[in-house]
């Protein structure tokens, strides 16, 4: 089968989380599969493609409203990756610095959807599959099945896969000129609520949706930022997927970021030396359980109860343990964070800003990873710390609870809560600080949980599965 993904993210392009880390995975072990899976995205100054070399395939002229500008479409030379990559370079509009954070965000993602189509348009051979992901690739399949301009693609069969509802990309119906000519009937399938709404117009039109996890998609109907009764409605078409993690990238014996490498017989040792590593950076006491927290300081992680969970803890539990930090976000979040370090007494730390090495070597060295999700599509953080030996300490919701099982349980290895609350995380950590000194316990959990098996492999099948029903 040939899958075109269409994405704003895909590592080690450009990443600013998950979505980025799945798009560089998934279509690796399609092609793995025998399938032809490829990638466009746009294209933004990033370090890699200065680093890389590039050919143009295609060129030509296009135009959202009135405004009409030059496109190019770069592929890169070697296929390294695993998956055939395009960008789209629009000069001006996607050359940025950045992925997203613009005012003009919603044009720069809707002139990149036209110039994906306009160059499919042109292709003598059209995908079977074009694989959209989250609201910035939202307009496509409304754009296939009702443009006048896209009429040669209206066979083409489209999946939308949601990493997060949170997100709309809603704009006003004064943008809808941006839009390449519609049929003017159909513009209930780009509204919700008197806004046009990318992500509601891609559920509504795509021929299947798919979520990150199973646990997701239960919890979008009553929770998904307004589009709860859509949700219910096209239930028949939607499925949860878990994700995987892409086990070569992240593996501990391999990880091209780590100095000390370790496998399942050394992870003692091994985790030991990586932990040494971050106690010198940060100035952290090695004998305490190490209990760290990596992501966006937004609310969605729970991030702004970060500063009272740990100074709650070190009042009511003790000096008993050391806090690590990498995150950017939320000004106050980040500000918070910040002003505990003077308290410090060996034992708190943080990075603000994105690190991606330090994140690696936080995974081997943790001994405990911190996520008190609000709400979490799939998570893919839990999942690399357990590849790593790290013990995730989650709350129930969406991918967490799909892949943690609390250690109180059969066969259990992490550490669970129900509330995204000061006392329950709290409380976490207390059990945390207990697990920490029962050895022989621990060293069995970490051993666990770097067997379990969260590889694409498995998953890659669901998406095959979902094209094929489709592709008859
Ligand atoms: P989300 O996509 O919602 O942010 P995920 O758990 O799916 O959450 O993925 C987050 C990814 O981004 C992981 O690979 C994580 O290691 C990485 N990440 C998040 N924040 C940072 C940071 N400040 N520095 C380095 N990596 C980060
Ligand atoms: C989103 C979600 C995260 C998920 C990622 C990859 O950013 O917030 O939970 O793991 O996408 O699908």
């Amino acid at each position: 089968m040939d899958i075109l993904h269409v994405s704003a993210e895909c590592y080690p392009v450009a990443k600013a989380g998950g979505l980025g880390d799945v798009v560089g995975a998934l279509p690796k072990y399609m092609n793995q599969l025998g399938h032809t899976a490829k990638v466009v995205m746009p294209m933004y100054r990033t370090k890699f493609l200065y680093a890389n070399e590039w050919a143009v395939v295609h060129k030509s002229t296009t135009n959202m409203g009135n405004w009409w500008f030059e496109f190019t479409i770069i592929k890169e030379k070697t296929d390294k990756l695993g998956f055939e990559l395009y960008l789209v370079d629009v000069n001006g509009l996607l050359d940025r610095e950045k992925v997203y954070g613009y005012s003009d965000d919603n044009e720069r993602f809707t002139a990149f959807q036209i110039c994906v189509l306009d160059w499919l348009s042109s292709w003598a051979k059209k995908p079977d599959i074009i694989h959209v992901h989250d609201h910035h690739t939202g307009l496509i399949p409304f754009m296939v099945k009702h443009c006048l301009r896209y009429r040669g693609l209206s066979h083409v069969k489209t999946v939308l896969t949601i990493h997060n509802a949170q997100y709309q990309g809603w704009m006003g119906w004064n943008r809808s000129i941006l839009i390449p000519q519609w049929d003017m009937w159909k513009w209930g399938m780009l509204d919700w609520n008197n806004t046009i709404n990318p992500l509601a117009s891609a559920i509504k039109c795509a021929d299947r949706v798919t979520t990150v996890s199973p646990s997701y998609l239960d919890e979008l109907r009553w929770m998904s930022n307004g589009l709860e009764p859509l949700f219910e409605y096209e239930k028949g078409k939607c499925v949860g997927i878990l994700n995987g993690i892409d086990d070569h990238v992240w593996d501990p014996n391999k990880d091209e970021y780590l100095q000390h490498h370790y496998s399942i017989g050394e992870l003692e040792a091994g985790k030991a030396k990586n932990k040494m590593l971050l106690c010198d950076q940060f100035n952290l006491d090695f004998d305490k359980p190490l209990i760290g927290f990596i992501g966006r300081l937004v609310g969605e992680k729970g991030a702004d109860l970060l500063p009272q969970v740990i100074s709650d803890s070190f009042y009511f539990i003790g000096r008993r343990m050391n806090f690590l930090v990498l995150g950017s976000g939320f000004p106050e979040v980040e500000a918070g964070l910040s002003a505990l370090k003077p308290l410090s007494q060996y034992d708190y730390n943080v990075f603000i800003g994105y690190n991606e090495g330090l994140s690696h070597t936080m995974y081997a060295g943790l001994d405990f990873l911190l996520m008190p999700s609000r709400v979490e599509p799939c998570g893919l953080n839990q999942m690399y710390s357990m590849r790593y030996g790290t013990v995730p300490m989650v709350r129930r919701t969406g991918g967490l609870k799909d892949t943690v099982v609390d250690f109180g349980d059969v066969n259990g290895y992490g550490i669970c809560y129900n509330h995204t609350s000061i006392p329950d995380v709290t409380h976490a950590v207390w059990r945390a600080a207990e697990l920490y000194h029962n050895k022989e316990k621990l060293h069995h959990i970490r051993q666990h949980m770097m067997k379990l098996d969260f590889s694409w492999e498995t998953s890659v099948k669901h998406y095959i599965d979902v094209y094929s029903a489709l592709v008859v």
